[in-house]
Parts: structure tokens; C-alpha cells; sequence
């Protein structure tokens, strides 16, 4: 673990604002015909957890789009590498997402999401860096905002490691500054 550097948010603090976010979406959603949109794969873990702090019935379907390739620096084109495995008309769809960055890959969703014609579509991320918006994006439920710094832990990789860290850790510059 020598790439990993200090500690931004550790367990603890991660659950207790899920255990938040999740009452205040089980507020909001009472009676309605929620269904999760996780985004594949760095949304998975904070997903799941969420899932569990939401005391109503809910479904969960999940996408995959293109992002940062093995790259830290967004290349702005995205694509959907797996669809939704259902039709959203008529449900109340909330997106769950890792990190909202430069925001490209959410502006993205959020268009192509619309025209299934929910009847509703707000989106809920761990983690924003508002810093490095390319494009707005209007965030409905935000775990925490962050500093511009590539973290990962939590569901989020460099390279597909540290994924499963249970902390978000901001990540030793020196293995992709250089
Ligand atoms: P955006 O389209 O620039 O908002 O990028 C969003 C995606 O980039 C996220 O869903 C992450 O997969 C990835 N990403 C952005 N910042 C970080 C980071 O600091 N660590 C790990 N992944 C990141
Ligand atoms: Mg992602």
C-alpha cells in the first residue's frame, strides 16, 4: 500500500453520512417506485451500502460507461459499455455514482436517462469535486465534498486497485505525476 497517502475520509465518517443519505432518500421516496442506477463498477460498494440505509421497496439496475480508461485525466468522450437491463418509463429513478469530477460523464446520463422518460431522475454521488466541473451538473444528494485530489477506497480504483479499501485515501501523486 506505499501508493496510498493520507487517510480524507475514514470508515466511520463514511457510514454515518450514508446512514444519512439514506434517511433522507427514504423521506423523499416514500410511496413512489424507486429504482437504483448504479454506475459500474466504482459506485458498487458505496451502492450496496446505501441500499441497505433506504427502508422502502426499491430496485436496482446498473450501467457501465467509459470514463478514465487507465488514465487519471478524463478524456470527455463516453460511451455505454453495458445498458440498463429494463425500461425506466413511468419509474422514479435515483443515479448512484461514485464521484461527480469534470461532471461530463453525469451530464451524459442524465440526457440519455430523460429521454426513457422516467417520471422522475435525481442523482445521488459519495463524492463531489466541485473544482473540476467541465459541465453543470445539479447533484441532488452529495456525500461529501472534496478537494482536487485523485482518491481512491471506497469502490474507487487507480488501475482497478484499492477498490475494496473500506477508507477514501487520497492517492501518492508521484505514481501518475510524472
Ligand atoms: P467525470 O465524468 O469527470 O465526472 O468522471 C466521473 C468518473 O471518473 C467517476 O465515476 C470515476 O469513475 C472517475 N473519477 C473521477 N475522479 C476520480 C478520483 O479521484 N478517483 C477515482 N476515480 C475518479
Ligand atoms: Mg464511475
Amino acid at each position: 500500500m506505499d501508493n496510498i497517502g493520507e487517510i480524507l475520509i475514514d470508515e466511520e465518517t463514511l457510514i454515518k453520512r450514508v446512514k444519512e443519505l439514506g434517511a433522507e432518500i427514504t423521506e423523499d421516496y416514500r410511496g413512489k417506485n424507486l429504482i437504483l442506477i448504479g454506475i459500474l463498477k466504482g459506485a458498487v460498494i458505496f451502492m450496496s451500502d446505501l441500499s441497505k440505509e433506504i427502508k422502502l421497496p426499491l430496485a436496482m439496475d446498473f450501467m457501465a460507461v467509459s470514463s478514465y480508461g487507465a488514465s487519471t485525466h478524463s478524456s470527455g468522450v463516453v460511451r455505454i459499455l453495458k445498458d440498463l437491463d429494463a425500461e425506466i418509463e413511468g419509474k422514479d429513478v435515483l443515479i448512484v455514482e461514485d464521484i461527480v469530477d469534470t461532471g461530463l460523464t453525469l451530464h451524459y446520463l442524465q440526457s440519455n436517462l430523460l429521454s426513457r422518460k422516467p417520471n422522475s431522475l435525481k442523482i445521488c454521488c459519495c463524492l463531489d469535486k466541485p473544482s473540476r466541473r467541465k459541465v453543470p451538473v445539479d447533484i441532488d444528494y452529495v456525500g461529501f465534498e472534496i478537494p482536487d485530489e485523485y482518491v481512491v477506497g471506497y469502490g474507487l480504483d487507480y488501475n482497478e486497485r484499492y477498490r475494496n479499501l473500506p477508507y477514501i485515501s487520497i492517492l501518492n501523486p508521484d505514481i501518475y505525476k510524472k
